[in-house]
């Protein structure tokens, strides 16, 4: 995915969309691009490396304009080049477009253009030279660019400055695209939090929408013929919700504010919940859907839904169509994303038009929120780093309050709310802090640990291998405690480490299996209420209540920050990777 910011008004754009493009930085940072309207035409800069290091080489900051846009890329199509950065411009240099998407049928619209001059390779660099064409054969920009949407296959949002026009023109289909309107002019981006500072007033854009954005208004038509909603929406987010404050990193600032998100669910109006336990309970089978750790949270939901007594299955997005033959329409689905823009998600969408849906999601206005029948905001704010935290534990509290309240236990539910905001409170004192230390300070030097468990502990194990593996770059794997007899023992030598998770229901047999590692040689680092003997290394997680993953969670979750630290690793933008892959 990329981050795109644009502005056009009466005040310099420049300041803004630095801080903007700053702000999308989560959304890939391969390069930076930019095109800056100017009187003597459209000034490009662009290369790769992290947003800031680019600014600098090109000093951006001396720029001044009405009206450019920023890009910041996640090489999907086209390799980490300066030719491949965006915005990219027409042989006339008259347009520049910035670009976010796939755009399938590239290769044959490329060859249809075969007069042109393409300098990248990227799908992206099709657009400027059919706009091109399309000019050059009469038609106004507005045109040119509704031509060149009907002409592409594949999810693609874009923003295009023509040198000729007053105005800014973009489309949506697919991945995000929101439009800002402030005092002096208005914004288009890729998230609200990049432009919240300067105005709270959005319009989600819906997909096909058409935004024609000039100097002090803006109009939109929907080229796919919908009838959607342009109503503006006040958006209760303040700047501090999006920046880092005192905190070094995005990561650690969304692992500490569960603590106050999980209070804040003790006082939360459930009615969303309850809805959507109606629609559960009288559902023939329940799928949940997620990607990556959102499919962590769809594993757990599944699991408190079959011991509440409702049939469920959780199935990974990309994964859904092996299912296309058994889905029935009395099937109801939980679609679970933190950004609601996951590709593999969005893709599975048409397999289950006709059944009802429930959006465990974060990001609000997002692709699949505009998807759901009932959508359930986690509210968790913008989540900034690219490994998820607060949105996975939220997410996965409301997955298990839909489970309990379908099942009628509605009490229950939100007197183990209250249980995990004891268990909290307790938590983080400086013994279990310096206890994580001392387990980063083993860890990091390894190059494989095993994540072991049974039941929802196994779950937590798979959650916890994989923050470790995104932001510390150690082989991490979750095997399930009663499995690992079963192959993976073969491994195990004095050199081995396992982080293993004990709770009260699984203790008898997890230590059992622990014993078995142990006789072989491996280490053992505990993470349970109890210290037991067969640990050499003890962190204390609270985890009583139907809730009680939420703090093996934290515990895990600041494990991998710990070490990715120790490790001289950003953990907020760890190679590779991106925070929303709208990639098939
Ligand atoms: C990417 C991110 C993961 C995330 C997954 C699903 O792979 O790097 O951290 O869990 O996408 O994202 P979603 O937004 O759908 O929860």
């Amino acid at each position: 995915m990329c981050g795109i910011i644009a502005y056009n008004g009466q005040d310099d754009a420049i300041p803004y969309l630095l801080e903007g493009i700053r702000n999308l930085e989560y959304r890939g940072y391969d390069s930076f691009g930019c095109a800056i309207d100017s009187p003597v035409g459209i000034i490009i800069k662009k290369d790769i490396g992290r947003v800031d290091d680019v600014i600098n080489k090109y000093k951006i900051q001396n720029f001044s304009s009405n009206k450019a846009i920023f890009h910041t890329r996640w090489a999907t199509h086209g390799g980490v080049k300066t030719e491949n950065a965006h915005p990219m411009i027409d042989c006339m240099h008259r347009i520049a477009v910035a670009h976010n998407g796939i755009i399938e049928n590239w290769a044959e619209l490329k060859e249809s253009l075969g007069t042109h001059k393409f300098i990248s390779d990227t799908d992206t660099e099709v657009l400027s030279h059919l706009i091109e064409e399309k000019l050059s054969r009469g038609s106004d920009i507005q045109s040119a660019v509704k031509d060149t949407f009907n002409q592409i296959k594949g999810s693609s949002s874009f923003i295009v400055l023509d040198k000729q026009s007053e105005d800014l023109i973009a489309v949506k289909k697919g991945s995000p695209l929101v439009l800002g309107i402030a005092k002096n002019g208005n914004f288009l981006s890729s998230d609200v939090p990049s432009f919240v500072r300067h105005t709270n007033k959005v319009v989600y854009l819906s997909d096909g929408d058409m935004v024609v954005l000039g100097k002090r208004g803006y109009t939109i038509t929907n080229l796919m013929n919908r009838d959607v909603n342009h109503d503006v929406s006040t958006v209760n987010l303040s700047a501090k919700h999006a920046e880092k404050g005192d905190y070094e990193h995005f990561m650690i600032k969304e692992i500490m504010e569960q603590l106050a998100q999980m209070k804040s669910l003790e006082s939360a109006d459930f009615g969303n919940v309850t809805r959507a336990a109606e629609l559960v309970k009288n559902a023939k089978l329940v799928y949940l859907i997620g990607a990556g750790t959102s499919y962590h949270t769809a594993l757990l939901g599944a699991k408190v839904l079959r011991e509440n007594g409702i049939k469920s299955a959780a199935v990974q997005g990309q994964d859904l169509i092996t299912y296309r033959n058994v889905i029935s329409e009395d099937d109801v689905f939980i679609v679970i994303s933190q950004s609601g823009e996951t590709a593999d998600i969005i893709n599975a969408m048409p397999l289950i038009s006709k059944n009802k849906k429930i959006g465990i999601i974060n990001s609000e206005g997002s692709t699949l929120t505009k998807d759901v029948d009932i959508f359930i905001p986690i509210d968790a704010g913008p989540e900034k780093a690219v490994a998820s935290t607060k949105s996975f534990t939220l997410s996965s509290v409301y997955v298990t309050l839909i489970a309990m309240f379908a099942a009628g236990k509605k009490e229950e539910a939100l007197r183990d709310l209250k249980l995990l905001n004891i268990n909290m409170y307790n938590l983080l004192v400086p013994s279990v802090l310096s206890a994580i230390d001392k387990a980063a300070e083993k860890i990091k030097g390894l190059e494989d640990v095993f994540f072991l468990g049974r039941d929802s502990d196994y779950i937590m194990a798979l959650e916890g291998a994989l923050k470790l593996k995104e932001v510390s770059y150690i082989h991490a794997e979750a095997i399930d405690a009663a499995t690992f007899k079963h192959g993976p023992l073969a491994l195990i030598s004095d050199k081995t480490y396992a982080v293993a998770l004990v709770s009260e229901s699984t203790r008898n047999d997890t230590l059992y299996n622990l014993q078995e590692v142990k006789a072989r040689g491996g280490n053992i680092i505990g993470v349970s209420d109890k210290n037991e003997n067969v640990f050499d290394m003890f962190i204390r997680a609270q985890n009583g209540g139907a809730f009680g993953f939420v703090t093996q969670s934290i515990i895990l979750q600041l494990l991998a920050y710990k070490t990715s630290i120790l490790k001289g690793i950003n953990p907020d933008r760890p190679k590779n990777l991106a925070k929303a892959v709208t990639t098939k």
